[in-house]
């Protein structure tokens, strides 16, 4: 069974198609990556399957059942895209009270638990109102995981996070995940989605461009890695372009110079060898994660745009 299976969903506002058609699936227990332009019809889509806005055609389902039923919403959560909880309650107040809207007991130590979990350790008893925005896109992943669910739908999770609060939030995801948790994640951050997702679906003007393994999308098996070398000569260089696994361009000081190799990932290891063999240093081995964005972009039509 699938998590989610979507049948020529679509949504149109007045004349404006905002999703056109659309059918995707979403494997149990993977972190599936939903990319697209401002303006795609990501938020819209998930506001369909969560039961926000109602589609003028097509259907879903949802954890085994049609997405208009309530028995999966209670094994659903969400964190929208635009969040604003009650500025009057406590960070404590408002998960009590997402667990009352399920009819879920959430007692104080899970409470406590769920905010240490974001990062909002020792903040249970402070206003929202006096919570900045990354504090409170904390505060809306944790009541995105209340009751628990199966299935959590994140509109942007980290759009107001600081560098930290985005690494703690990859974490999470990853803890989840290994949970067993299917996640659904709208974002525009290309290397999160890149690290994190098992699958990815591409969407521009309401439609589907792609989706299936961003691995295959853009690298087609073959990935991209910046190497801080020292002492590479241009006779290594040359040795390197010839041997089996590398195509090398080389630029920048000749002391200390970063090349770019193209290779499987699973043949990194000898060429790192290869340039160790050549008496080079090698100082950094980082995945170059240009060809990531020129894909998207040449995907979504930057020209025509
Ligand atoms: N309530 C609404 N009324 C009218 N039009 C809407 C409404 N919600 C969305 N739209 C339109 O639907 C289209 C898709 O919007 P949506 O919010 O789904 O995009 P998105 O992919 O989430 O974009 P972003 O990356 O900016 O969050 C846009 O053209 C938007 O103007
Ligand atoms: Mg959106």
């Amino acid at each position: 069974m699938k998590a989610i299976q979507t049948l020529g969903l679509t949504k149109t506002f007045r004349q404006r198609v905002a999703c056109d058609h659309i059918n995707l699936s979403v494997n149990q227990g993977e972190i599936f990556g939903l990319l697209g332009p401002n303006g795609a019809g990501k938020s819209t889509l998930v506001k369909m399957l969560v039961g926000l806005v109602n589609p003028s055609a097509g259907s879903a389902r949802v954890l085994g059942y049609s997405f208009r039923e309530m028995a999966p919403r209670k094994r659903m959560g969400y964190l929208p895209e635009l969040f604003r909880y009650q500025p009057w309650l406590t960070a404590d107040e408002v998960l009590a009270f997402h667990a009352q809207l399920l009819k879920t007991p959430l007692p104080q130590g899970e409470r406590e638990a769920l905010l240490d979990r974001v990062g909002l350790r020792g903040r249970g008893y402070e206003r929202v109102k006096a919570f900045s925005k990354g504090m409170q896109q904390r505060l809306g992943l944790a009541v995105a995981l209340v009751g628990k669910p199966d299935l959590i739908f994140l509109d942007e999770p980290t759009s107001a996070l600081d560098p930290i609060g985005r690494h703690e939030v990859s974490e999470l995801l990853q803890e989840l995940r290994q949970d067993g948790v299917t996640i659904f994640l709208n974002s525009h951050l290309l290397s999160d989605v890149e690290k994190l997702c098992d699958s990815v679906a591409l969407i521009d003007g309401g439609q589907v461009l792609y989706q299936g393994s961003l691995q295959d999308a853009i690298y087609g098996g073959v990935r991209r890695y910046r190497v801080q070398v020292e002492g590479l000569t241009a006779e290594g260089a040359e040795a390197m372009q010839a041997g089996p696994h590398a195509a090398v361009v080389q630029w920048g000081a000749k002391l200390r110079a970063e090349i770019r190799v193209s290779l499987m990932r699973e043949d990194l290891p000898q060429v790192v060898q290869q340039l160790v063999d050549l008496g080079v240093k090698v100082y950094e081995v980082e995945p170059d994660h240009s060809s990531l964005e020129d894909w998207f972009l040449s995907r979504i039509g930057k020209d025509a745009r």
